[in-house]
């Protein structure tokens, strides 16, 4: 179990301006090593509590397994990946972005890390698509006693979206209108 399914929610949304970018970077581990202010802002945390933490501290109990495990798969292949995310604020507030997460390369090409810029999403793309994607993709996880069946099951529904629709994640994603 994800260790932000024991956090408070208070069902009340946060947002932010369309020219701000919330940008962190992380580690191999995905431990953060950087956040701009904006990042420390809607997350309502100061720098001194994410420094080497994982980055799951803004993680928000809604958001389903699926879309983390994919973007793992993607950025641990050296790819990156474009996906909404829920996030949690650390007094219980959630904010709605629109990712961008990517490895970091060093001058010689090797990953270094991985770092991530998100700029406000597309209201009415969440509301008519993304909202009940993830809904039936938590449902999905919540179904299975067993986690990793759940995973299972959920990557397929995503699996077979991408399938039907002939595309990739990302351009999943765009198709959607960002
Ligand atoms: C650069 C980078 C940025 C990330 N940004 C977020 C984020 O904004 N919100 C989030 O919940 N997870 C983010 N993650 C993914 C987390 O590392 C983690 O996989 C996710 O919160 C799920 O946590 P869990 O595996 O403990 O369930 C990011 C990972 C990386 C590498």
């Amino acid at each position: 179990m994800p260790k932000s399914e024991n956090v408070t929610v208070t069902g009340r949304e946060r947002t932010f301006d369309p020219d701000e970018i919330i940008v962190s970077k992380t580690d191999l581990d995905g431990k953060i090593i950087y956040g701009n202010r904006c990042f420390y802002r809607l997350a309502d945390l100061a720098e001194k509590d994410c420094m080497n933490v994982q980055h799951n501290i803004v993680r928000h109990p809604d958001m389903p397994r699926a879309v983390f495990d994919l973007l793992w798969r993607t950025i641990k292949g050296g790819s990156e990946i474009f996906a909404y995310v829920m996030n949690r604020s650390a007094n219980g507030d959630h904010y709605w972005v629109f990712a961008h997460v990517t490895p970091s390369r060093d001058s010689s090409g090797n990953v270094v890390g991985y770092h991530s810029n998100r700029r406000v999403p597309n209201r009415e793309v969440l509301n008519s698509h993304i909202i009940p994607l993830y809904k039936q993709l938590s449902t999905i996880e919540q179904q299975h006693t067993s986690p990793k069946e759940g995973l299972a099951a959920s990557t397929k529904v995503i699996d077979d979206l991408l399938a039907e629709k002939k595309t990739g994640f990302n351009e999943f994603m765009f198709s959607l209108g960002v």
